[in-house]
Order: C-alpha cells, then structure tokens, then sequence
C-alpha cells in the first residue's frame, strides 16, 4: 500500500491507473478508522480495481470552539487496517499541503446546509463540500463511499456532485452499530464509561421511531414527540435536536408521505452525538 502525503505522488499514481483503464473508488475519511469506515473500504475494494482512502482531519470544517485539536488521530492503527482490507493508496497530507496560505475557493450547498447539524455548525459543509471536492479533483475516482451515519452529510455531497456536475458516483453506506445499538464513530472514544452506557438512549428512541413509522403513524410531529421524550428520559441526555425532514431537500415535513429522515443530535455529558434512520417510499432502509 502506498501511503503518501503528497497530492503530486497521488495525482502521479493515479494518472498510471488511469492510462491503464483501471477504476478508482475514494474513501474519504478524518482517520482514527474503526468498523463503520472499514466497511466503506470493503465495499470500495469489491466495486474497484484501485482503492484510495483519504486520512485528514479537515481544519476548515470544524468551528472555532470545536474538537479540532483533539480529535483522535492514529495513523500507525489506520495503515493497518487499509493494508488488511486491500487499499492501494492512503492520503495523509499536512493541512499546509491541503491549504496554501493564500488559498480561498470554497464550495457549499445553499438550504441543505442550513438545517440540522448546520444550525450549530454554521461553517462545516462548507468545509466538507470544498475538501471533498479537493479529493474528487486530487484523485479522479469513480465513486466515493459516505456512510450514512452522517446523512446530512450524505445528501449534500450527492446534491453538490448533481448540481455541479461532477464525474462521481456517490455510494451510501448503511451505519454500523455496537452490540448495543451506538452506532460507530470516532468521537464515541470521548465518552466516559457511564456516559458510554447512556448513549445508547439514541438507538433505544431512534428504534421506537422505527416502530411508529413502520406500523403507519403519518404524523412527523407525533414521532417526534416520542423520540424526544424517550431521549430526555436520560438525565445525562441534552437535545440538539430532534427532527425528520423530507430526504431530498432536508426540510422539516408535518405529514410522513414520502422519503424521508429522522436524525436526532444529542450531547451526553460533553460528548455530541447523531443518529438516523431513513424511510424511502414508506419502507424503512436502515434498520435501528
Ligand atoms: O465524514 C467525514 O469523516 C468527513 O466529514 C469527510 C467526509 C472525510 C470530510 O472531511
């Protein structure tokens, strides 16, 4: 496996595989890799000749009193599970090598980024859409792979590659959980051993959505109030939010009658967490 912080070492290989007539698929991610992202690597193995995971803790996507500067970072433990799976290529550039000092192009999602996550992070997608596009550039892939676990995520990047017109496939993959129903993420290792414990309060509400949603409740504001009331039943729980929103524009619906996502934002303790579920045409996709 080749790892390299250089964009021109990237672009050099990449433009080998290319004259070879060989596809690439991207996995971008901010290192510390655990379950969830070495199944996108998976799937980017089985879909393409070439696999390229992106390991970079993106500066310009976290606000001024974020995790920036203790966001867990190993990427000794990251090699080794890209080289386990198959990956060909891991990016771990430098900040400086992905921003010059004068650099000052950006790229956003107008409404889909203003939402949900957006409201309390009002510069993120802007930093995930500009790096992102960054990456699509640096390594000319086929597809990328996101995980749903970050759906707000999910759909801004599809909408940015069809407005804009770029030559990707955006794969989504389903969240990967726990034993106990936490799904996977790197931030979970801020969590103290009883606050570990109570985090599962957003699958239990997350799961009794499911339900409601499942067994034909219409009503967004009934569910709502459900999920809300389950997670507040937790005392170390403090709500973000709680909302479902129609899955194409991210916009909050009062009646369930077509593709939609229920995300909940929760702080245990200091930690800030989300999860979702997603029902397409009434059929519930990712099981909580
Ligand atoms: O989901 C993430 O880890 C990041 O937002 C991403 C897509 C790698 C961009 O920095």
């Amino acid at each position: 496996m080749i790892k390299t912080g250089k964009i021109s070492e990237v672009k050099e290989n990449v433009r080998k595989w290319k004259k070879a007539g060989l596809s690439i698929g991207l996995v971008p991610t901010m290192g510390y890799l655990h379950e969830g992202h070495a199944s996108l690597i998976k799937k980017a193995r089985e879909e393409n000749d070439k696999v390229i995971v992106s390991d970079f803790v993106n500066p310009i996507q976290f606000g001024p009193k974020e995790d920036l500067g203790t966001y867990p970072r190993d990427f000794e433990a990251d090699c080794k599970l890209c080289e386990g799976i198959g990956a060909d290529l891991i990016f771990h550039p430098e900040p400086s090598e992905m921003y010059e000092g004068d650099f000052h192009s950006y790229v956003g999602v107008n409404t889909l980024s203003e939402g949900l996550c957006g409201k309390t992070r009002p510069i993120h997608f802007n930093g995930v859409c500009t790096v992102v596009t960054k990456l699509f550039n640096i390594t000319e892939a086929d597809r990328a792979y996101f995980g749903q676990k970050d759906a707000q995520q999910l759909a801004i990047v599809r909408r940015m590659v069809r407005d804009l017109n770029y030559n990707i496939t955006i794969v989504g993959c389903p969240i990967i959980r726990e034993e106990d129903g936490l799904a996977k993420s790197s931030r979970n290792t801020y969590l103290k051993p009883d606050e570990r414990e109570k985090a599962t309060i957003l699958h239990k509400a997350l799961s009794e959505g499911e339900r409601m949603v499942r067994d034909g409740e219409t009503d967004a504001n009934k569910v709502v109030k459900v999920v809300r009331d389950i997670i507040e039943s937790e005392p170390l729980a403090k709500v973000d939010y709680v909302e479902i929103v129609d899955w194409n524009e991210l916009q909050k619906v009062e009646k369930i009658d077509g593709p939609i996502l229920m995300a909940v934002a929760v702080y245990i303790g200091k930690v800030r967490l989300i999860d979702n579920f997603i029902v397409e045409n009434s059929m519930v996709i990712e099981m909580v």
